[in-house]
């Protein structure tokens, strides 16, 4: 019996694990990012394409009455904001199905900031950092360059996880502009109450409206129109979103991104984002680590969420650096 427990031990420290068996780390995400859109270097390693702007946020009556994070007091908070494309390649084309991000930082006075970071699909790609770190490798090219799409599609069919976003990303046209997309926060976040907390989701629903390329709109856009259109719209006035929030309810999954809640959850609007100028270059110095949270709101237990923060930091000091 000892002998053979020695002999397990031996054989499992001479058999190191495979990098699929073993539980995903921040730099491979970064790794296969670039294996994915090449060495972009001194760039976002996601979202490498985007377009900062200024604005700001101000929470309703409401959420004031009902949260008591300083976030939704109803004094106007000033934000560094960032539109952006998903994907670490900063010459994508701005018709691709594929997320728009969009990220802001809150100035709560004092030195202290709240951060968002949001994607314009309903869902996440994944359920795990485990999960998504493998489609990413899955869609990796091969020898000739190019990705196997047989490959992804078996990847896909053995994680239905990662199915909701891919189908949503084929059956919704992209946005117009950035000022037509909603972006969801996408994970569970929990808002203190007078009495305790409650646990939330939210979104930013567009004033202008939700609105999609036409078929033909996508087929005749330009490479870049994205930050122009943007541009020119708030040169027409304020672009508004709405915060809202979704109350959850007990049942309602605080870890898995890739599922939605159910319908029918109560919902308010918490506030509204004002986005006033677009240009310039103050959000490239910023992370938009979206566990920087102010007080009153903390993070639900979700581990993408969690695997964002590392992999935000490594992607920063590498650009920070011009690598
Ligand atoms: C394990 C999952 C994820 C990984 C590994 C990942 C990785 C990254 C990295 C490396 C960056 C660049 C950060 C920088 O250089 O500042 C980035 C940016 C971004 N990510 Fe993620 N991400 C993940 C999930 C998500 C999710 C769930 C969302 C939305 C809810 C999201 C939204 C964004 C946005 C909007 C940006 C651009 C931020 C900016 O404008 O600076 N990501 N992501």
């Amino acid at each position: 019996m000892y002998w053979r427990i020695l002999l397990m031990l031996a054989t499992a420290a001479a058999a190191p694990l495979r990098a699929e068996d073993r539980p995903a780390q921040a730099g491979d995400f970064i790794e296969v990012f670039q294996g994915l859109f090449g060495e972009h270097k001194g760039e976002r390693k996601g979202h490498a394409k985007g377009v900062c702007a200024v604005g700001s946020f101000t929470g309703s009556a409401e959420a004031a009455r009902m949260f008591s994070a300083p976030l939704f007091s109803g004094t106007r908070w000033p934000a560094q904001i960032r539109f952006s494309m998903a994907g670490g390649d900063p010459a994508v084309a701005d018709n691709a199905r594929s997320p728009r991000g969009l990220a802001a930082q809150f100035e709560l006075g004092d030195g202290r900031v709240h951060n968002i970071a949001t994607l314009s699909t309903p869902v996440f790609g994944a359920a795990t950092p485990e999960s998504f770190l493998g489609l990413l490798r899955a869609s990796l090219p091969g020898p000739d360059g190019r990705p196997n799409a047989d490959r992804v599609a078996a990847y896909r069919a053995a994680h239905p996880d990662t199915l909701p976003q891919f189908r949503w990303l084929q059956q919704n046209p992209p946005p117009w502009s950035y000022a037509s997309a909603q972006y969801f926060g996408l994970h569970t976040f929990h808002f203190a109450t007078a009495d305790g907390e409650r646990a939330v989701r939210w979104r930013l629903q567009p004033r202008d409206g939700v609105r999609g390329l036409t078929d033909e709109e996508r087929g005749a856009a330009p490479r870049d129109f994205l930050a122009a259109r943007l541009g020119e719209r708030v040169a027409r006035g304020q672009v508004l979103f709405d915060w809202i929030v979704t109350l959850g309810q007990p049942g309602d999954s605080e870890s898995d991104p890739s599922l939605a809640w159910p319908d029918g959850r109560t919902e308010l609007v918490a506030g509204t984002l004002s986005v006033t100028a677009v240009g310039g270059d103050a959000c490239t110095g910023l992370n938009f680590d979206p566990n920087v949270l102010s007080e009153g709101i903390r993070p639900g237990d979700d581990p993408i969420l969690k695997m964002r923060s590392p992999a935000y930091a490594i992607s920063f000091g590498k650009r920070l650096g011009g690598r």
